[in-house]
């Protein structure tokens, strides 16, 4: 027999936290991992070597974006999506099925795929299961993800049952696109809504597909949070123990911990860098919006014990006038604050869990950013 070069190992528990390690080719993940996400080849106003020097182990990309331009084949063509964007490490690619239903017009869905139009050009696409995991391939992605239909809440029974069980087929096409490449992944998407035995039926069957990690979707689509954790709570005991499981989309640094407390491995969220180009910093003392007239005269950094030269050696008041003033070094400056703090968060989180204060140290952090700083 051989053994894969995708291995995934847990190192330590505390209550249902995980500390643990993907190996691959490319790389090793600290889990739990948070991804940077790098939508059309770039973590928007960052440098790949900031993200990596940050202590992200992988970064996102996204089909649909991709596959829209440069195009799939084209990204083949100049040797994959790593060599393509200067990211030698791990990447996960999203399917594409969350980016149509968000972006594109005119979009139909049918037992074969998903017809759409590209939000860029109009001009009409068809992608099924079988041409997810092409493109996926052909940019070189480490962790592939299957093709699923997320239904935003709140929504019909019928029609959460129906995108479900949609998605269960299609990840048994994925499976079988996707064959044995030993060294990558393809990972099935949980899906269910906010139905207890739906997200039970869903996790189930993926469970029996023996794939070699699992995705909780559908989930931060505008349900409360207490929904979401409920989710979780009875998705993340029927996935296999010795398989990484990834939340996709999420979310805040407190849905982060909530998660991780539940079972939870791996993140990706816009809301680090998104955040960080419309003003808004993640901080230790919680989040600090620089828009706010009352930073114009503050000399004070963002945090003076950070050691991210974003978040310690420039003023608030300076970074106020960057953000009034629409100036692309304060996207730059908020995003590399915000990347910095989240995989600040991450290394905390995984050093508690080791240690076997997980809980402890969620509450002391919680109480800083309840806190504040003045
Ligand atoms: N990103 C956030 N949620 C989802 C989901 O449910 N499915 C996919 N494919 N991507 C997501």
């Amino acid at each position: 027999m051989t053994t894969d070069t995708f291995q995934f190992r847990v190192l330590a528990t505390d209550g249902n936290a995980r500390r643990g390690e993907i190996t691959m080719p490319r790389g090793t993940i600290r889990t739990p991992a948070f991804m940077p996400v790098g939508t059309g080849g770039t973590v928007k106003a960052m440098y790949m070597d900031q993200v990596r020097e940050l202590g992200a182990d992988i970064i996102l990309g996204n089909t649909y974006h991709l596959m829209l331009r440069p195009g799939a084949e084209r990204v083949a063509r100049l040797g994959g999506l790593h060599e393509f964007a200067r990211w030698p490490g791990p990447i996960l690619t999203d399917s594409g099925g969350f980016q149509v239903m968000s972006l594109a017009s005119l979009r139909k869905i049918t037992e074969e795929g998903v017809k759409f139009r590209s939000h860029i050009d109009g001009k009409v696409f068809e992608m099924s299961p079988e041409r997810s995991i092409e493109i996926q391939g052909l940019l070189d992605s480490d962790i592939q993800m299957q093709l699923d239909e997320c239904v935003k809440l709140p929504a019909k029974d019928r029609k959460i049952e129906q995108a479900m069980e949609l998605s269960l087929r299609w990840a048994e096409r994925c499976k079988v696109a996707f064959g044995d490449q030993p060294g990558k992944a393809m990972f099935g998407i949980v899906q269910g809504g906010d139905k207890p035995k739906l997200r039970e039926r869903s996790a189930e069957a993926l469970k029996a597909l023996d794939l070699k990690g699992y995705a909780v979707g559908g989930l931060a689509v505008g349900e409360p949070q207490e929904v979401m954790l409920e989710m979780l709570e009875i998705t993340c005991p029927i996935l296999p123990a010795d398989k990484p499981r990834y939340l996709m989309g999420v979310g805040t640094p407190d849905d982060i911990l909530k998660s991780v407390a539940r079972g939870i491995d791996m993140f990706d969220c816009v809301m680090p860098t998104r955040a960080g180009r419309h003003g808004l910093a993640f901080t230790r003392f919680g989040k600090i919006n620089l828009k706010n007239a009352r930073h114009a005269d503050d000399p004070r950094p963002l945090d003076p014990e950070s050691d991210c030269p974003a978040s310690r050696d420039y003023s608030r008041a300076y970074l106020h006038h960057l953000v009034k003033s629409n100036e692309l070094l304060g996207a730059m400056l908020l995003t590399w604050n915000n990347l910095a703090y989240y995989q600040r968060l991450m290394q905390d989180i995984r050093d508690a869990i080791e240690a076997g204060r997980f809980a402890d140290r969620a509450a002391e952090i919680q109480e800083g950013w309840a806190r504040g700083d003045l």
